[in-house]
């Protein structure tokens, strides 16, 4: 790890068509982060680049349903997105996005190269096209049935009830989504990155010298690359994106995946005009920081993207994430099934580092994890707060009371002292060794055994027992205690840099270097300690109770939104229907029926007469507020005794899908007594 000079970290550009999520977080900004910090802490030439992707079909069809401008959602999102990045703590050099200025003109310079070396092919092809909007149509843009399972809503490119990926034109009776019409094929001119010509290259770029590369990267790669590539468009018909910056290309946008790695370039572009040196210098190291559904665009089609422009580096690694479940479902944008990080900063202000920690403590680094509230909980309060908490507090407190918060001397260390102290360096080593090859949860690990260390020393010295007998031990017990704790400020900052900036200040002491980080002398007798307070604090049963039960309802409510009607039920005559009297009522009066959970007892100016009838909506409805509520009530069913008391008819409710019951009342006030039919 010397052959470099500076280490260029890109992370994946999050869609600006929803806030981020946990998912993200586990998969991508966390580990990006804590690499990023680390580098930083080791005095190394870093940048860390990040920003919005702005472009592809989501985000227009998003405008479409919601009646707004593309813009207006990247907008609306990116805002969100870049605010709640920055409140976590990750330490962009600098967050941009692919709607920038500087990002037309990099991504337009850069296909215009390709063009203008002949790195293209060019093909036309037939496209569905709507007649009625004048306008090709996105894979997304097409409905139709799929001919796998016969859904009758799959997309162009996927059906969603079976999984199965397909092409537009394999749909039974496609339709557009613009208009409802049967699309038409038309013919339509694309550019292509023949990628078949780069099938050898990739081979011996990756599969040959890239073997380092983590198992699920390289796997991925390599059955890419065994199954033959084909040339890929890069330019669709679509009025959101780059535009093609050739002659005659009216109408014709970057693909959102030609167009989005670039956004790494442009970003690094608008941050340093010594950007060059970031993505031209072979001593620059790379680094793509992911997702593992990114793989194939950021190892295969971005580098050969790279190599066909011909000055640019190509990563050195591409350290993918397998994906965190929540609650033991994927996590989905569309079924609101997330922790979205804004939300989250505002439910728990102050606990960012703990989001990060169990984030990584569980990081989905091999195969694919599950974030469950009670996990977040239970490390929280049985590793934050019980273990690195609990030492850091003791080594304070204990100080604090015994030598009036001021670092005493170290006098006489025992063979005990030595050996915890020397166990700070060879705990560096094993941090250093897992973050150097990525293994962000067990560099974590690695680096609370500190605190683990400093416990465990806590509990066989027992300084609260000697200092009843010798006093001067005492001394070096807590020096001891304390270097370990500047130790941990060190060791613990790419991955809790809030925390550890509250313990430094406990502390009184600077923010040192990486190279610090073993030195045993760190804390100098005589030095005045801060007063401290908790580093972490317990989670209680009620908080985490809360995020599951606002999770269960998310539940309730997409089921709501999947169920289906009940299928009508068999006809009826019109005098059968006429047969029904049904009136507009007023409320006068309503109380539980004892000892019932669903029942209300309410009086009702009917129009005709004031009568009692016993109604099954105490679930729903309190008493106080059915009182003055005009309703639709069916007057002329045979009254019929209920807990005692003589129903004189029913009241009409409408029943949603999760069982609940809605009053109906007509939509203004009518006069009591008007019929309903
Ligand atoms: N927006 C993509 C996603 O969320 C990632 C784009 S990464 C980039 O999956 F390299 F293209 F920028
Ligand atoms: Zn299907």
């Amino acid at each position: 790890m010397s052959n470099y000079k500076r280490t260029l970290i890109t992370s994946a550009l999050p869609y600006a068509n929803g806030p981020v999520h946990i998912g993200h977080l586990a998969g991508v900004y966390v580990p990006a982060d804590i690499y990023a910090r680390y580098l930083r802490l080791k005095g190394e030439e870093v940048v860390f680049v990040g920003g919005s992707d702005e472009h592809g079909v989501p985000i227009t069809l998003k405008a479409r349903n919601e009646g707004i401008t593309p813009q207006d959602v990247v907008d609306k999102y990116h805002a969100i997105i870049k605010d709640s990045f920055s409140r976590l703590g990750i330490s962009f050099d600098i967050y941009s996005r692919t709607s920038s200025p500087v990002h037309y003109e990099t991504a337009s310079d850069f296909f215009r190269k390709l063009y203008d070396t002949g790195k293209f092919v060019e093909k036309t092809s037939e496209q569905y096209y709507d007649e009625e909007n004048k306008q090709f149509l996105a894979d997304r843009y097409i409905v139709g049935t799929c001919p796998k399972c016969g859904f009758d809503r799959a997309y162009g490119d996927q059906c969603e009830s079976c999984g199965t990926s397909l092409s537009p034109t394999e749909l039974i009776n496609p339709r557009s989504m613009l208009s409802g019409n049967t699309p038409v094929l038309k013919e339509t001119k694309h550019w292509y990155l023949p990628l078949d010509q780069y099938e050898s290259w990739l081979k011996e770029w990756i599969l040959e010298g890239h073997t380092e590369w983590k198992p699920n990267v390289y796997g991925q790669c390599k059955s890419w690359i065994d199954s033959g590539l084909m040339p890929r468009a890069v330019t669709r018909d679509l009025d959101w994106g780059v535009p093609v910056p050739i002659d005659n290309a009216e109408g014709k946008v970057l693909y959102v995946w030609f167009d989005a790695p670039i956004g790494y370039i442009s970003a690094t572009r608008e941050l340093t005009p010594e950007w060059e040196k970031y993505w031209k210098d072979p001593e620059t190291r790379m680094l793509h920081f992911i997702g593992k559904d990114n793989i194939v665009f950021h190892c295969i089609i971005f580098p050969a993207m790279l190599r066909a422009e011909g000055t640019y580096i190509l990563p050195e690694n591409v350290p993918a994430n397998e994906f965190l479940n929540l609650e033991g479902d994927k996590i989905s944008t569309s079924r609101n099934w997330a922790v979205w990080l804004h939300e989250y900063l505002d439910e728990f202000p102050g606990k960012e580092d703990v989001l990060k920690y169990v984030l990584t403590a569980n990081a989905p680094e091999t195969k694919d994890n599950d974030f469950t509230w009670k996990d977040f909980q239970a490390r929280n309060n049985n590793e934050l707060v019980a273990i690195l908490g609990n030492f850091v507090n003791r080594a304070m407190v204990l100080t604090e009371k015994y030598f009036k918060g001021v670092v005493p001397d170290r006098i006489n260390p025992t063979e005990n002292d030595l050996e915890t102290l020397a166990s700070i360096g060879r705990i560096k080593t094993e941090i250093e060794k897992s973050l150097d090859s990525f293994r962000f949860r067990e560099a974590l690990k690695n680096a609370m055994d500190m605190a683990r260390l400093g416990n465990k020393y806590l509990a066989d010295e027992e300084p609260w027992k000697v200092i009843k007998t010798d006093p001067d031990r005492v001394k070096t017990i807590l020096n001891v205690c304390l270097q370990v704790t500047a130790n941990l400020t060190i060791a613990l900052e790419p991955f809790l840099p809030f925390s550890m900036d509250k313990l430094r200040h406990f502390l009184n002491m600077e923010r040192l270097d990486w190279q610090d980080l073993g030195s045993t002398e760190i804390m100098v007798s005589g030095t005045r300690l801060n007063h401290s307070h908790l580093l972490f604090e317990k989670i209680e049963d009620a908080v985490i109770e809360k995020q599951i039960a606002k999770l269960l309802q998310t539940k309730k409510d997409n089921e709501k939104a999947l169920a289906v009607a009940q299928p009508a039920k068999a006809n009826i005559s019109y005098d059968q229907f006429d047969a029904m009297d049904v009136r507009a009522g007023t409320v006068l009066e309503a109380e539980r029926v004892p000892k019932t959970k669903k029942l209300l007892k309410l009086k009702i100016d009917t129009g005709i007469d004031q009568r009692t009838v016993v109604s099954g909506i105490a679930e729903y409805y309190t008493p106080e507020e059915m009182i003055g509520k005009q309703v639709c009530i069916l007057v002329n069913l045979e009254p019929k005794p209920l807990k005692g008391i003589e129903s004189q008819g029913m009241i009409l409710c409408a029943q949603d899908a999760d069982g609940g019951l809605v009053l109906v009342s007509p939509v203004v006030k009518v006069k009591n007594g008007s019929e309903v039919k």
